[in-house]
Protein backbone atom coordinates (compact mmCIF):
# COMPACT_ATOMS: atom_id res chain seq x y z
CA UNK A 1 0.00 0.00 0.00
CA UNK A 2 2.28 2.68 -1.25
CA UNK A 3 -0.10 5.08 -1.51
CA UNK A 4 -1.81 4.64 1.76
CA UNK A 5 -2.88 7.96 3.68
CA UNK A 6 -1.81 9.83 0.58
CA UNK A 7 -4.30 12.39 -1.59
CA UNK A 8 -3.90 12.18 -5.32
CA UNK A 9 -4.86 15.66 -7.42
CA UNK A 10 -5.68 14.07 -10.63
CA UNK A 11 -5.95 16.58 -13.04
CA UNK A 12 -7.67 15.04 -16.30
CA UNK A 13 -9.07 12.00 -14.65
CA UNK A 14 -11.68 10.59 -16.76
CA UNK A 15 -11.62 8.87 -20.66
CA UNK A 16 -12.71 11.31 -23.74
CA UNK A 17 -14.45 8.32 -24.71
CA UNK A 18 -15.49 4.77 -23.27
CA UNK A 19 -12.63 2.55 -22.33
CA UNK A 20 -9.24 3.15 -20.29
CA UNK A 21 -7.57 6.27 -20.60
CA UNK A 22 -3.87 7.39 -19.13
CA UNK A 23 -5.79 8.88 -16.44
CA UNK A 24 -8.41 6.59 -15.31
CA UNK A 25 -6.50 3.77 -15.78
CA UNK A 26 -3.98 6.27 -13.38
CA UNK A 27 -6.78 6.51 -10.68
CA UNK A 28 -7.34 2.90 -10.61
CA UNK A 29 -3.76 2.08 -10.37
CA UNK A 30 -3.04 4.02 -7.49
CA UNK A 31 -6.05 3.06 -5.50
CA UNK A 32 -4.67 -0.67 -5.23
CA UNK A 33 -2.42 1.27 -3.62
CA UNK A 34 -4.07 2.53 -1.09
CA UNK A 35 -4.37 6.46 -2.42
CA UNK A 36 -7.80 8.70 -1.89
CA UNK A 37 -8.26 10.08 -5.29
CA UNK A 38 -9.50 13.45 -6.51
CA UNK A 39 -10.70 12.57 -10.09
CA UNK A 40 -10.47 16.15 -11.60
CA UNK A 41 -12.28 16.64 -15.42
CA UNK A 42 -14.01 18.65 -17.22
CA UNK A 43 -16.43 16.37 -18.37
CA UNK A 44 -18.28 15.55 -15.22
CA UNK A 45 -19.60 11.80 -16.33
CA UNK A 46 -15.30 10.95 -16.94
CA UNK A 47 -14.76 12.36 -13.56
CA UNK A 48 -17.45 9.74 -12.33
CA UNK A 49 -16.17 7.16 -14.07
CA UNK A 50 -12.89 7.39 -12.97
CA UNK A 51 -13.91 7.70 -9.47
CA UNK A 52 -16.28 4.94 -9.12
CA UNK A 53 -13.07 2.86 -11.03
CA UNK A 54 -11.22 3.85 -8.19
CA UNK A 55 -13.86 3.22 -5.50
CA UNK A 56 -13.95 -0.64 -6.90
CA UNK A 57 -10.66 -1.04 -7.01
CA UNK A 58 -10.36 -0.26 -3.36
CA UNK A 59 -9.61 3.36 -2.98
CA UNK A 60 -11.49 6.61 -1.30
CA UNK A 61 -12.67 8.28 -4.32
CA UNK A 62 -14.71 12.01 -5.13
CA UNK A 63 -15.33 12.82 -9.04
CA UNK A 64 -15.17 16.74 -9.40
CA UNK A 65 -15.93 18.47 -12.56
CA UNK A 66 -13.20 21.59 -13.68
CA UNK A 67 -11.79 22.73 -16.00
CA UNK A 68 -7.69 23.36 -15.52
CA UNK A 69 -7.80 26.57 -17.32
CA UNK A 70 -10.50 27.93 -15.36
CA UNK A 71 -8.52 29.12 -11.87
CA UNK A 72 -12.04 29.22 -10.13
CA UNK A 73 -13.02 25.55 -10.63
CA UNK A 74 -9.33 24.65 -9.84
CA UNK A 75 -9.85 26.55 -6.57
CA UNK A 76 -12.64 24.64 -6.00
CA UNK A 77 -11.41 21.95 -6.64
CA UNK A 78 -8.25 22.08 -4.52
CA UNK A 79 -10.62 23.24 -1.73
CA UNK A 80 -12.95 20.11 -2.04
CA UNK A 81 -9.98 17.85 -2.11
CA UNK A 82 -8.65 19.51 1.33
CA UNK A 83 -11.66 19.53 3.49
CA UNK A 84 -12.68 15.86 2.61
CA UNK A 85 -9.51 14.35 2.81
CA UNK A 86 -7.44 16.69 4.47
CA UNK A 87 -4.64 18.06 2.10
CA UNK A 88 -2.75 17.06 -1.28
CA UNK A 89 0.43 14.32 -1.30
CA UNK A 90 0.49 14.02 -5.22
CA UNK A 91 -0.66 16.01 -8.28
CA UNK A 92 -0.53 14.75 -11.44
CA UNK A 93 -1.31 16.99 -14.40
CA UNK A 94 -2.47 14.59 -17.06
CA UNK A 95 -5.35 16.41 -18.98
CA UNK A 96 -4.11 17.83 -23.07
CA UNK A 97 -5.12 18.35 -25.69
CA UNK A 98 -4.19 18.62 -29.34
CA UNK A 99 -4.38 19.67 -33.16
CA UNK A 100 -3.31 17.68 -36.25
CA UNK A 101 -1.41 20.22 -38.57
CA UNK A 102 1.60 22.14 -38.71
CA UNK A 103 2.33 26.01 -39.45
CA UNK A 104 -0.50 26.37 -42.32
CA UNK A 105 -3.44 24.05 -40.83
CA UNK A 106 -2.54 26.10 -36.81
CA UNK A 107 -4.67 29.18 -35.97
CA UNK A 108 -3.31 31.45 -33.33
CA UNK A 109 -6.17 30.52 -31.20
CA UNK A 110 -4.99 26.83 -31.71
CA UNK A 111 -2.24 27.35 -30.10
CA UNK A 112 -3.65 29.57 -27.39
CA UNK A 113 -6.05 27.37 -25.83
CA UNK A 114 -3.67 24.12 -26.58
CA UNK A 115 -1.18 26.16 -24.67
CA UNK A 116 -3.81 27.16 -21.62
CA UNK A 117 -4.81 23.59 -21.11
CA UNK A 118 -1.42 21.74 -21.83
CA UNK A 119 0.72 24.47 -20.41
CA UNK A 120 -0.94 27.10 -18.18
CA UNK A 121 -2.86 24.95 -16.39
CA UNK A 122 0.15 23.40 -14.50
CA UNK A 123 0.76 27.25 -13.21
CA UNK A 124 -2.95 27.81 -11.85
CA UNK A 125 -2.81 24.33 -9.89
CA UNK A 126 0.50 24.13 -9.12
CA UNK A 127 0.30 27.53 -7.29
CA UNK A 128 -3.20 26.24 -5.50
CA UNK A 129 -1.95 22.74 -4.49
CA UNK A 130 2.32 23.06 -3.85
CA UNK A 131 1.13 25.15 -0.36
CA UNK A 132 -0.92 22.55 0.50
CA UNK A 133 2.33 19.92 -0.22
CA UNK A 134 4.53 21.93 1.96
CA UNK A 135 2.08 21.81 5.06
CA UNK A 136 2.47 18.34 4.77
CA UNK A 137 6.46 18.16 4.37
CA UNK A 138 6.22 17.48 0.83
CA UNK A 139 4.65 16.23 -2.27
CA UNK A 140 5.48 14.73 -5.76
CA UNK A 141 4.07 15.80 -9.02
CA UNK A 142 3.80 14.13 -11.95
CA UNK A 143 3.39 15.82 -15.68
CA UNK A 144 2.34 14.34 -18.97
CA UNK A 145 4.12 14.99 -21.63
CA UNK A 146 4.49 12.93 -24.65
CA UNK A 147 7.08 12.01 -27.09
CA UNK A 148 5.69 14.34 -29.81
CA UNK A 149 7.43 17.10 -27.35
CA UNK A 150 10.79 15.85 -27.54
CA UNK A 151 11.06 14.68 -31.57
CA UNK A 152 9.24 15.06 -34.97
CA UNK A 153 7.49 11.04 -34.92
CA UNK A 154 6.03 11.50 -38.41
CA UNK A 155 3.56 13.90 -38.68
CA UNK A 156 2.67 17.55 -37.65
CA UNK A 157 0.89 17.72 -34.32
CA UNK A 158 2.54 21.55 -33.80
CA UNK A 159 1.03 23.02 -30.85
CA UNK A 160 0.94 19.53 -29.43
CA UNK A 161 4.14 19.51 -29.29
CA UNK A 162 5.46 22.84 -28.76
CA UNK A 163 3.13 22.67 -25.76
CA UNK A 164 4.20 18.98 -24.62
CA UNK A 165 7.90 20.63 -24.20
CA UNK A 166 7.55 23.46 -22.60
CA UNK A 167 5.28 20.99 -19.95
CA UNK A 168 8.94 19.08 -19.41
CA UNK A 169 10.99 22.30 -18.90
CA UNK A 170 8.22 23.94 -16.71
CA UNK A 171 8.67 20.44 -14.47
CA UNK A 172 11.98 20.85 -14.58
CA UNK A 173 11.66 24.32 -12.81
CA UNK A 174 9.26 23.31 -10.44
CA UNK A 175 11.63 20.40 -9.28
CA UNK A 176 14.90 23.22 -8.67
CA UNK A 177 12.44 25.39 -7.29
CA UNK A 178 10.95 22.98 -4.44
CA UNK A 179 14.04 20.38 -3.99
CA UNK A 180 14.53 21.85 -0.21
CA UNK A 181 10.82 21.59 0.34
CA UNK A 182 10.58 18.22 0.01
CA UNK A 183 8.76 18.41 -3.20
CA UNK A 184 9.72 15.94 -6.25
CA UNK A 185 8.51 16.95 -9.66
CA UNK A 186 9.03 15.03 -12.96
CA UNK A 187 7.34 14.48 -16.23
CA UNK A 188 6.03 10.99 -17.85
CA UNK A 189 6.84 10.68 -21.59
CA UNK A 190 4.48 8.37 -23.39
CA UNK A 191 4.65 7.46 -26.91
CA UNK A 192 2.23 5.97 -28.94
CA UNK A 193 -0.76 4.45 -26.61
CA UNK A 194 -3.52 2.31 -26.99
CA UNK A 195 -6.45 5.35 -25.27
CA UNK A 196 -9.83 5.82 -26.52
CA UNK A 197 -8.84 9.60 -27.52
CA UNK A 198 -6.83 8.37 -30.43
CA UNK A 199 -9.79 7.12 -32.14
CA UNK A 200 -11.18 10.11 -31.99
CA UNK A 201 -8.74 12.64 -32.17
CA UNK A 202 -5.50 11.69 -33.78
CA UNK A 203 -7.09 9.52 -36.54
CA UNK A 204 -6.29 11.67 -39.05
CA UNK A 205 -3.05 11.55 -39.06
CA UNK A 206 -3.23 7.60 -39.90
CA UNK A 207 -5.83 7.40 -42.36
CA UNK A 208 -7.71 9.09 -44.55
CA UNK A 209 -11.36 7.67 -44.01
CA UNK A 210 -10.53 7.06 -40.41
CA UNK A 211 -10.39 3.28 -40.99
CA UNK A 212 -9.91 2.15 -37.07
CA UNK A 213 -8.16 -1.22 -38.31
CA UNK A 214 -5.75 1.26 -40.19
CA UNK A 215 -4.70 3.39 -37.63
CA UNK A 216 -3.99 0.85 -34.96
CA UNK A 217 -1.73 -0.92 -37.81
CA UNK A 218 -0.16 1.75 -38.87
CA UNK A 219 0.39 2.82 -34.92
CA UNK A 220 1.70 -0.69 -33.58
CA UNK A 221 4.61 -1.06 -36.91
CA UNK A 222 5.63 2.42 -35.95
CA UNK A 223 7.11 0.95 -32.54
CA UNK A 224 9.68 -0.65 -32.31
CA UNK A 225 8.25 -3.24 -29.91
CA UNK A 226 5.59 -3.32 -33.03
CA UNK A 227 2.92 -2.15 -30.71
CA UNK A 228 1.26 0.84 -28.90
CA UNK A 229 1.19 0.87 -25.39
CA UNK A 230 -1.67 0.69 -23.12
CA UNK A 231 -2.86 3.17 -20.32
CA UNK A 232 -2.02 0.54 -17.73
CA UNK A 233 1.97 0.77 -18.73
CA UNK A 234 1.84 4.22 -18.23
CA UNK A 235 0.38 4.43 -15.14
CA UNK A 236 2.80 2.24 -13.61
CA UNK A 237 5.25 4.97 -14.69
CA UNK A 238 3.59 7.45 -12.66
CA UNK A 239 2.79 5.43 -9.71
CA UNK A 240 6.32 5.15 -9.77
CA UNK A 241 7.88 8.82 -10.03
CA UNK A 242 4.58 9.41 -7.17
CA UNK A 243 5.79 7.08 -5.19
CA UNK A 244 8.39 7.18 -1.97
CA UNK A 245 10.05 4.48 -4.22
CA UNK A 246 11.54 7.22 -6.50
CA UNK A 247 12.32 9.49 -3.57
CA UNK A 248 15.70 10.55 -5.38
CA UNK A 249 14.35 11.06 -8.42
CA UNK A 250 13.24 14.79 -9.34
CA UNK A 251 13.51 17.17 -12.36
CA UNK A 252 13.84 14.63 -14.90
CA UNK A 253 11.36 12.73 -17.48
CA UNK A 254 10.88 8.77 -18.20
CA UNK A 255 9.89 8.03 -20.96
CA UNK A 256 7.43 4.83 -22.16
CA UNK A 257 7.50 4.53 -25.60
CA UNK A 258 8.28 0.54 -26.00
CA UNK A 259 11.54 2.24 -28.13
CA UNK A 260 10.15 4.63 -30.26
CA UNK A 261 12.21 7.84 -29.45
CA UNK A 262 15.52 5.72 -30.13
CA UNK A 263 14.38 5.37 -33.55
CA UNK A 264 14.37 9.39 -34.30
N1 LIG B 1 -2.86 8.38 -26.00
C1 LIG B 1 -1.63 8.62 -26.42
O1 LIG B 1 -1.13 8.02 -27.40
C2 LIG B 1 -0.79 9.64 -25.70
C3 LIG B 1 0.57 9.71 -26.03
C4 LIG B 1 1.37 10.64 -25.38
C5 LIG B 1 0.84 11.48 -24.44
N2 LIG B 1 -0.49 11.41 -24.13
C6 LIG B 1 -0.99 12.35 -23.13
O2 LIG B 1 -1.55 11.63 -22.05
C7 LIG B 1 -2.64 12.38 -21.49
C8 LIG B 1 -3.88 11.50 -21.47
O3 LIG B 1 -4.13 11.02 -22.77
P1 LIG B 1 -5.35 10.05 -23.10
O4 LIG B 1 -5.04 9.45 -24.41
O5 LIG B 1 -5.61 9.16 -21.94
O6 LIG B 1 -6.48 11.17 -23.30
P2 LIG B 1 -8.02 11.39 -22.94
O7 LIG B 1 -8.42 12.51 -23.83
O8 LIG B 1 -8.82 10.12 -23.03
O9 LIG B 1 -8.01 11.86 -21.43
C9 LIG B 1 -7.81 13.18 -21.06
C10 LIG B 1 -8.90 13.63 -20.10
O10 LIG B 1 -8.62 15.00 -19.82
C11 LIG B 1 -9.82 15.71 -19.83
N3 LIG B 1 -9.60 17.11 -20.16
C12 LIG B 1 -9.30 17.64 -21.37
N4 LIG B 1 -9.25 18.97 -21.29
C13 LIG B 1 -9.52 19.29 -20.00
C14 LIG B 1 -9.64 20.50 -19.30
N5 LIG B 1 -9.49 21.68 -19.92
N6 LIG B 1 -9.91 20.47 -17.98
C15 LIG B 1 -10.09 19.28 -17.34
N7 LIG B 1 -10.03 18.11 -17.96
C16 LIG B 1 -9.74 18.10 -19.27
C17 LIG B 1 -10.70 15.01 -20.86
O11 LIG B 1 -12.10 15.26 -20.64
C18 LIG B 1 -10.31 13.55 -20.68
O12 LIG B 1 -11.19 12.90 -19.78
C19 LIG B 1 -2.77 13.63 -22.34
O13 LIG B 1 -2.09 14.69 -21.73
C20 LIG B 1 -2.10 13.24 -23.64
O14 LIG B 1 -1.60 14.36 -24.32
C21 LIG B 1 -1.30 10.51 -24.74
Amino acid sequence: MKFANKVVFMAGAGSSAPGWSIGKATCVTLAQHGASIVAVDSNISAAQDAAEEAQKAGGKALAVQADVTDQASIERAVALATREFGGIDVYVANAGIGKIGGVAETQTSDLDRIYQVNVQSLLTASKLIIPHMIQRGGGAIVTISSVAGIRYIGYPHLAYSVTKAALIQFTRMIAQEYATLGIRANTVIPGLIDTPRIKKNVWSAFSTDGNEQEVNDKRNQQVPMQRMGTAWEVAKAVAFLASDDASYITGTELIVDGGLTGKY
